[in-house]
């Protein structure tokens, strides 16, 4: 694993956007592996801001999300999907059309999972970008998920619920479910990018570099990809 540690967060943001617009660049129809969170913001406020000074084109680029609460539709403003439109797309010169991210609406949740799953195969990402939970959870594949998982439905955990409470009204309103695209999935990226800030990380970076290869904490697994580059800030190293 390659680590990369900042002075700060903005620093973090500049360094990944490098790295994203580095691989549009090289290929203008590249898959990416996008990620929600308040981690990402920066960078992607940092692609907005080049998107308008440079002009990198993003009309081919595919992106696919990685996960979606369950019972919130597309339209919901604490949706996954709004959150990209609102937070990247709608700045960026992607066709809406090659944007991915399963349904929370859906009915059925296991053909929903099925879904996602076949749409995964047919777009092998260039890069998968990751936030890491503080119980070490990627995506939304909590402690204790297999590592062949694939795109499944998830009981979150309570402490996910808390940590993600912020960004709703009421922690009442955080739906207890949602889909996720399964580690198997995840380790299939070519290369992956994972962000991490702030001190509340500290001990998820740590297990996530240093600590034993195990289910109980799934960002571990990245130890086992031959491509995978983590950028942290000082605060969210300070355990390494
Ligand atoms: C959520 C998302 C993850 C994200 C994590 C950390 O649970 N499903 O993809 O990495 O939160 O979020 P944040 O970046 O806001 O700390």
């Amino acid at each position: 694993m390659r680590i990369i540690i900042t002075k700060d967060y903005d620093e973090l943001s500049k360094k990944a956007a490098e790295i994203i617009i580095g691989v549009v660049k090289n290929k203008p129809n590249a898959v990416l592996g996008l990620a929600t969170g308040t981690t990402p913001l920066g960078l992607y406020g940092e692609l907005k801001v080049d998107r308008d000074k440079n002009g990198t084109d993003y009309s081919k680029v595919r992106a696919v999300n990685l996960d979606e609460y369950a019972g919130l539709g597309a339209d919901n403003k604490n949706s996954y999907a709004y959150f990209m439109r609102e937070n990247l797309f709608n700045g960026l010169n992607i066709d809406l059309k090659n944007t991915y991210i399963e349904n929370g609406a859906a009915a059925d949740g296991a053909a929903e999972c099925k879904r996602y799953d076949a749409l995964l195969e047919s777009l092998p990402r260039d890069i998968q970008l990751l936030g890491i939970g503080s119980n070490g959870h990627i995506a939304f594949n909590e402690p204790g998920t297999p590592f062949g998982a694939t795109t499944h439905t998830v009981e979150l955990a309570a402490s996910t619920v808390k940590d993600n409470s912020r960004l709703f009204d009421s922690i009442d309103d955080v739906p207890r479910k949602a889909y996720t695209m399964g580690l198997k999935s995840i380790m299939r990226s070519r290369s992956i990018l994972v962000l991490a800030t702030g001190a509340n990380k500290a001990e998820a970076v740590k297990n996530l570099v240093n600590g034993e290869i195990t289910e109980n904490v799934p960002a571990s697994v990245l130890q086992l990809h031959p491509d995978c580059t983590l950028i942290c800030d000082s605060a969210a190293a300070a355990l390494l």
